[in-house]
């Protein structure tokens, strides 16, 4: 007979009690970064909507802006660092391969012993981060975590990539998840497809790279170093088609209606997606949708909660609002759920 093992004791529901983010200082309007892809204000506008993006200085870190975003998420909370006992944090863009971000994020917030670990799903980070705080709270192995969504793109973008140079762009957006009386995170509705790795891609990895290095060495010329690769029509196409379905199983699993909702939050990829899946959903007038990539760009996994925060700061969603979130991305990574919205500092 094998010894028998306790289990955490769980809790009936859990919630996002509290949101902040950070935005870095540098803006960067189209006319700034139009010359070195030949394009123009207008062109970035009609096929994207970006008007402008933030760029990260060089003090502007991963772990800086997750620091800054997360002080806040805990204000706005009510909670104090000591009491987080779990850090989760997605990114797509840490230039270190260890230790994780999310251990020295914890410890520079103040916390000890904490658990801390990132996550790698591209755009799609924060909602797979946020499901499984979620998890961990209501099976009782967390009490209350800190999920991160932060990235600094603009390290690993050309900014001569007519494809990529005026869509990424940085921030950190961070969420506290604990108990709550009544549920405020419903079900994920998630997966991924490896087969389309080549449509968003970091175009070489590093052993590439240093191999090319000591070729280039040798041979008296020089490499280029990696960066991020897109295929825009192919993710443009899986995003029209694909996600509806995903939306749609979301809003099933959590058993609300499209037209139960006060508010959506895609992933701030293009504006003509984000118009694209609030016209095959249906969706009513009234609900309030989010439009971050228009001041923001596409900051993968930092988006969502930015593009919260930006709804519920203009007054056009208020916290307690009923919301569904939907992150897609590389991986192609998807992951989506029914959220009722956070408090914000003032
Ligand atoms: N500036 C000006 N013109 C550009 C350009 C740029 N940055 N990039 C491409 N073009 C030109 C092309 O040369 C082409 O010209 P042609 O018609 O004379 O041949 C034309 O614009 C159309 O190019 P195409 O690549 O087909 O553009 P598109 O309509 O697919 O728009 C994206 C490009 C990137 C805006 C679009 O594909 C997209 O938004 N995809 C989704 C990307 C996304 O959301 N990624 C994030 C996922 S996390």
């Amino acid at each position: 007979m094998p010894t028998p093992i306790a289990t955490a004791v769980p809790v009936a529901h859990a919630a996002i009690l509290g949101l902040g983010v950070y935005r870095p200082r540098r803006v960067v309007p189209n006319h700034d970064i139009v010359d070195a892809i030949d394009s123009s204000d207008e062109w970035i506008k009609t096929r994207s909507g970006i008007a402008a993006r933030r760029w990260a200085s060089e003090d502007e870190t991963i772990v800086s802006m997750s620091v800054a975003a997360a002080r806040d998420a805990l204000a706005a909370a009510d909670i104090d660092a000591a009491q987080i006992d779990t850090v989760i944090l997605a990114t797509s863009s840490l230039m270190v391969l260890g230790p994780s971000a999310g251990a020295v994020v914890a410890t520079e917030l103040g916390m000890h012993d904490t658990a801390a670990f990132d996550i790698s799903a591209g755009c799609a980070g924060f909602c797979y981060a946020l499901a499984d705080a979620a998890n961990l709270v209501r099976s009782g192995q967390a009490r209350r975590v800190l999920v991160i969504g932060v990235e600094r793109l603009t390290d690993l973008l050309d900014v001569h990539d007519r494809g990529t140079a005026f869509i990424f762009a940085d921030g950190a957006g961070a969420v506290v998840v604990g108990p709550a009386e009544q549920e405020g995170i419903g079900p994920v509705a998630w997966g991924s497809d490896g087969s389309k790795t080549s449509a968003i891609k970091q175009d070489k990895d590093f052993q590439q790279y240093f191999a090319e290095v000591a070729a280039a060495e040798a041979a008296g010329t020089t490499s280029e170093r990696p960066y991020i690769r897109m295929n825009g029509t192919e993710v443009f196409r899986w995003a029209v088609t694909f996600l509806e379905k995903a939306c749609r199983d979301a809003l099933d699993r959590a058993g609300v209606a499209a037209s139960d909702l006060d508010a959506f939050v895609p992933h701030q990829a293009n504006l003509r997606i984000v118009d694209a899946l609030v016209r095959v959903l249906e969706l009513p007038d009234d609900v309030a949708v989010a439009h971050d990539i228009v001041e923001s760009g596409n900051t993968s996994a930092a988006s969502i909660p930015m593009a919260m925060e930006q709804l519920l700061r203009s007054g056009a969603a208020k916290p307690g609002d009923t919301a569904l979130l939907l992150g897609f991305g590389a991986g192609l990574a998807y992951a989506g759920q029914v959220v009722a919205l956070p408090p914000i500092v003032a």
